[in-house]
């Protein structure tokens, strides 16, 4: 497995590209799965996530072709999907386990096909996140559900029924299943209390460009009218807002400035809002974000994840990062997660103040130094918190289960050590 090395203390100064965003392209890579024509994914990120559920597509039958391309002369990828038949309509433990997006699939096959199997995922690191919301929901459309040897069945009988349905939570994940569930149902369904993330805005381009009819983008109550068909098209995957943001936290742990191109700042209005409280100077420009920090002295401020747009959970471990070297005392509140504190152990490793409370919050002291030491994350956004805090650290640090990252930042060390980051990947045998 590889590791990541890191010797801290470097100011970072200069550009980084933000990717497309993993969590916008994983469910528009599963709406191809409602037409038999080909739709086309520009911007593309680079990641393992993207590679899996490639695979679980190709598992289910969709033709996939991978393209090299440029955007503002920096590289990307371009993905084409095709599925003119469905070759099978499970999807097996193994992809759901290694990717708990891969129940994305879910609502286009049921709303294709009317049939459908899908491992249940069970809890992960950061939590138990079970399924109710998006199961609940394809009940009230008329799809039979039925819980065996650790799959969900789902039969639509003739077809998905259009319905009124009331989310007791704005799931990210239920509203994108719904989506797809609800564009080739029969009538309207309409959603309450949906979730409003940027990423669910993008799908509901893509969809809408396929020829669904959805109204209501970034709104919690949004109404889809069933069509027949769905159809081919080309779209281009809107920007990584959770990467930019880290790479801001980035800027501001190593008191620097970086630019941050490709990043649209619309979206990351909230943790902006933090970083110039905490003391950092944060310029908005058209395509472009720069955070600059250099000779401040931060502040500790108080943060609690919400629904977007409030503070993202995503975000949550990076911040936290970026308080333990801040003045102050920060209380760090999370409402998302019921366990997504596992960075805070590391980091007390690294001479970090950190008290936890229950859960749901933790109160971070700001310390004049941490310093390096060997550690490990069980989580994406974790694992990058801890690479935070070893660019700020003195001495050196060794992030292992470097895997975790490859999911969620493409070229990580290439674009940390394009802004001056000593960092570098050591490749271990697994
Ligand atoms: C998405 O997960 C993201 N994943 C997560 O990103 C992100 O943290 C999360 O939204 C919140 O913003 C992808 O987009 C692939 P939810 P999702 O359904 O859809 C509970 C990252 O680091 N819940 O909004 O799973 C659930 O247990 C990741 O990139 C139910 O109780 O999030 C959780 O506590 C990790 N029942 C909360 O709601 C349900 O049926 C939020 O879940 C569904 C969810």
């Amino acid at each position: 497995m590889d590791k990541i090395k890191i010797k801290g203390g470097k100011q970072l100064i200069g550009k980084i590209y933000i990717s497309g965003a993993k969590n916008a392209a994983l469910p528009l890579i599963c709406a191809s799965l409602l037409t038999d024509e080909t739709v086309t994914l520009t911007n593309m990120p680079m990641l393992s996530d993207i590679n899996a559920m490639n695979a679980l597509l190709k598992q289910l039958g969709t033709q996939i072709d991978a393209f090299d391309d440029f955007i503002d002369g920096h590289k990307t990828k371009t993905y084409s999907y095709r599925t003119p038949k469905l070759t099978s309509l499970v999807a097996p433990y193994d992809y759901v386990r290694k990717m708990r997006a891969s129940y994305y699939v879910l609502g286009p096959l049921l709303a294709r096909e009317k049939r459908v199997e899908l491992s249940l995922p069970g809890g992960c690191a950061i939590g138990a996140r079970p399924m109710d919301i998006h199961l609940s929901a394809l009940e009230q459309m008329g799809a039979k559900i039925e819980i065996k040897n650790g799959y969900v069945h789902a039969d639509a009988g003739e077809g998905l029924k259009g319905a009124h349905i009331i989310f007791r939570f704005a799931s990210v994940g239920a509203t994108c299943n719904i989506l797809m569930a609800a564009v080739l149902a029969s009538g309207t369904t309409k959603i309450e209390n949906a979730a409003k993330e940027p990423e669910i805005g993008d799908l509901i381009d893509l969809l809408n460009e396929m020829g669904a009819k959805i109204s209501g983008r970034d709104s919690s109550v949004l109404t889809i009218e069933g069509v027949k068909k769905l159809h081919g098209a080309r779209h281009k995957v809107i920007s990584d807002r959770i990467e930019a943001g880290s790479y801001a936290v980035a800027a501001a742990i190593t008191r620097g400035r970086i630019e941050l191109l490709n990043a649209d700042a619309s979206t990351l209005q909230t943790p902006i809002n933090v970083l110039r409280k905490m003391g950092v100077a944060v310029e908005e420009k058209e395509n472009a974000l720069i955070v600059d920090a250099r000779n401040k002295e931060l502040t500790g401020q108080d943060i609690m994840t919400d629904v977007y747009p409030g503070f993202p959970t995503d975000l949550q471990a990076q911040f936290l990062a970026l308080m333990l070297t801040s003045k102050g005392a920060s209380m760090i509140s999370e409402t998302i997660f019921e366990n997504r504190f596992m960075h805070v152990p590391e980091l007390l490793r690294m001479g970090a103040n950190i008290n936890v409370h229950g859960h749901a919050s933790a109160i971070v002291r700001g310390v004049d130094k941490l310093y390096g030491a060997p550690v490990m994350a069980t989580d994406l956004r974790a694992s990058f918190a801890l690479v935070l805090a070893g660019l700020a650290a003195e001495g050196e640090t060794i992030v292992n289960r470097v895997y975790h990252l490859d999911r969620g930042y493409e070229l990580l060390e290439e674009k940390l050590k394009g802004v001056g980051a000593d960092i570098e990947r050591i490749k271990e045998p697994d």
